[in-house]
């Protein structure tokens, strides 16, 4: 393994210093990342520990939902905290982590960033500097039942009438995706959003721009799902692994998930199972872009380490494992041309179209708090899916919006 220069000196990229120890040394780590649902990671990080005696590095599992994930990592920065080393960052975090000096900038020539899918290295910039190397992608997929669904739908007209359809044939839910009150439910309305042709928030956090008709109209193809049936009531309490569960058990029709979903799907169902790309209004939707960077913490004691581990957890040879051990998408672009590899994850092709046709959340230090407003007006909807209606619940949801970008 090379030896790692580090870019030393931890600047943040706000005024205020990093409080990085910037020793660069070498040791033991702890890989801090959310809930590893599918236990693919702990064979992965035991080949690094056979070869690195003296560096092993421990796997820390913080909550599986990705704002309780932020909140854990937070709590430990803020009390500057050499606990984790390496953070397994939700592209989200970025700025917000590296405004606040809680992680280093990186050396960009220490990474094959030209052979990642180029939307996924974008979510590891900011101000100029590399944050965190790419370590997964992430792009929503429809998952459907083929001994239900005929043609696949391409349009939520298509999905609605075929979702009701089943409903009332079968003993099985319509559709569901993620619709608890979180992240993952400002990802679901936002892809909505995209697929009506409308955006939230612009990619530079500046400005809201959401047309509170398209909002409406995006958040009206969900309303009517739960009002109507067809989107089961329990699914409002659904974040991914709950959605995985439901459509691999056999008790959803179509589900929205990530594609770490398909594994374990086919496990269960076999041929039964198929993904394709999310529907939209008036033909095929676009996926919110998630994943997860690496990045090392500015209080990391052993920040050499961190780094060389981070090269190798993201190698060709480890990526490859990411894939066929999690069935979580690579950020290497060749994985998705290998034949061998499209054979076993048919969906390949799908998947690296939804990645570069996704839409990346906008870059904000105060993310967070756009996402809270947005998940939380959509989740109180959804609840009471009668009074307002949507037009006007997408206005106040704008201008709540406006008022933290006004005031931040
Ligand atoms: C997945 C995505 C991540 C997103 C989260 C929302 O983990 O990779 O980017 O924020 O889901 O629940």
């Amino acid at each position: 393994m090379l030896a790692v220069t580090l870019a030393a000196g931890c600047a943040a990229a706000g005024d205020e210093g990093g409080g990085g120890s910037g020793t660069g040394g070498t040791g033991p780590i702890t890989f801090a990342t959310g809930r590893d649902t599918t236990a693919y990671l702990q064979p992965l990080l035991d080949r690094w520990n056979q070869a690195h005696p003296a560096e092993k590095v421990t796997l820390l599992e913080l909550p599986e939902a990705a704002d309780e994930q932020r909140a854990q990592m937070v709590a430990n920065l803020q009390a500057r905290s050499s606990r984790y080393d390496v953070l397994g960052l939700d592209v989200i975090l970025t700025a917000e982590f590296a405004e606040n000096g809680w992680i280093i900038p990186l050396e960009r020539g220490l990474f094959p960033l030209d052979r990642f899918l180029p939307p996924v290295v974008e979510t590891a910039l900011y101000k100029g500097k590399l944050w965190a190397v790419p370590y997964t992608s992430n792009a929503g997929l429809l998952y459907y039942r083929t001994d239900l669904v005929d043609k696949p739908p391409r349009t939520w007209a298509e999905l609605r009438d075929q979702a009701r359809e089943i409903t009332k044939k079968h003993d099985i839910g319509g559709y569901a995706g993620q619709f608890l009150a979180y992240e993952g439910l400002t990802v679901n309305f936002s892809e909505a959003v995209q697929s009506a042709g409308g955006e939230i928030v612009s990619r530079d956090g500046g400005e809201v721009t959401l047309d509170p008709a398209t909002g409406g109209t995006a958040l009206d193809f969900l309303i009517q799902g739960v009002r109507e049936g067809w989107i089961p009531k329990e699914s409002l309490n659904y974040k991914e692994e709950e959605s995985r569960l439901a459509f691999q058990e056999g008790r959803l029709a179509f589900a929205r998930n990530w594609p770490h979903a398909y594994g374990p799907a086919k496990a269960e169902l076999g041929d039964k199972v198929a993904v394709t790309r999310l529907p939209g209004l008036n033909g095929p939707g676009s996926s919110t872009l998630g994943g997860a960077n690496l990045a090392v913490s500015a209080f990391s004691k052993h920040q050499q380490t961190a780094q060389e581990f981070i090269r190798y957890f993201t190698s060709l040879e480890n990526e490859r494992r990411v894939l066929t051990e999690g069935s979580f998408p690579p950020v290497w672009t060749e994985l998705y041309d290998d034949p061998e590899l499209i054979e076993r994850f048919p969906y390949l092709p799908v998947l690296k179209e939804s990645i570069l046709t996704a839409k990346a959340r906008p870059v904000s230090a105060n993310y967070n708090q756009l996402s809270l407003v947005i998940a939380s007006s959509v989740a109180k909807v959804l609840g009471d899916p009668t009074p307002e209606s949507a037009d006007d619940v997408a206005a106040s949801m704008k201008s709540e919006l406006e008022e933290i970008i006004r005031t931040q």
